[in-house]
């Protein structure tokens, strides 16, 4: 793979106000190397969360993997389970708000309902635990008219809440990764996308 290592392959410009076609043809074709390993090191960071208690009965990658295999015995979609894998991605970056970290990196690729359960899942969940800590368990009722609100409380009932179970038998990680690259293979939604590519 050309990553960009050997200065031959790499941009003239010193400033973009330099840059031409020539320049941005060469970053153009690094990237599509680029995005093609970001399933990849979507996985390897959820690698870190494995043996990361934080108190609770099992680590965060055991809770992740249970609340996937949830959803997959449960019969959801491939996009759904691997929404259930990664929703808590975000625990080491956000730690103060790690639904947005899970619901930036799947925004590209998922729809827009899935997109709103990942992002706001914190709120539903705290439905199950806010009242043990002082905080308002129906906070989640400001979007109780949100045409998003049942799916997302769905997801916090059915996978989430219900995968701390130290002794569930879940699928392993190898079982999601097909999966993992399938949907980081087909973006949606971005910026960088031309109408073309869609
Ligand atoms: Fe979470
Ligand atoms: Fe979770």
């Amino acid at each position: 793979m050309a990553d960009g290592q050997d200065i031959e392959s790499r941009a003239k410009f010193r400033e973009m106000l330099e840059g031409s076609k020539e320049d941005w043809d060469i970053i153009a074709e690094h990237s599509k190397h680029f995005n093609r390993g970001l399933a990849q090191r979507v996985i390897d960071h959820l690698k870190l969360l494995d043996g990361d208690f934080g108190g609770f009965p099992v680590d965060r990658l055991t809770h992740s993997l249970q609340t996937a295999t949830r959803a997959h015995r449960d019969g959801r979609d491939e996009e759904y389970v691997v929404c259930a894998l990664l929703h808590d991605i975000g625990d080491t970056l956000g730690s103060m708000n790690h639904p947005d970290v899970a619901a930036a990196i799947l925004k590209p690729f998922v729809s827009e309902q899935n997109h709103w359960m990942v992002a706001n899942h914190g709120m539903f969940q705290g439905y199950y635990f806010f009242h043990h800590l002082g905080l308002d368990r129906n906070m989640r009722d400001q979007f109780r008219d949100h045409p998003y609100f049942e799916y997302t409380a769905q997801f916090c009932h059915l996978y989430d809440q219900s995968a701390f179970d130290p002794e569930y038998q879940s699928e392993q990680l190898d079982f999601f990764v097909p999966m993992v690259e399938r949907v980081f293979s087909r973006p949606k939604n971005s910026m960088y996308l031309r109408k073309t590519e869609e």
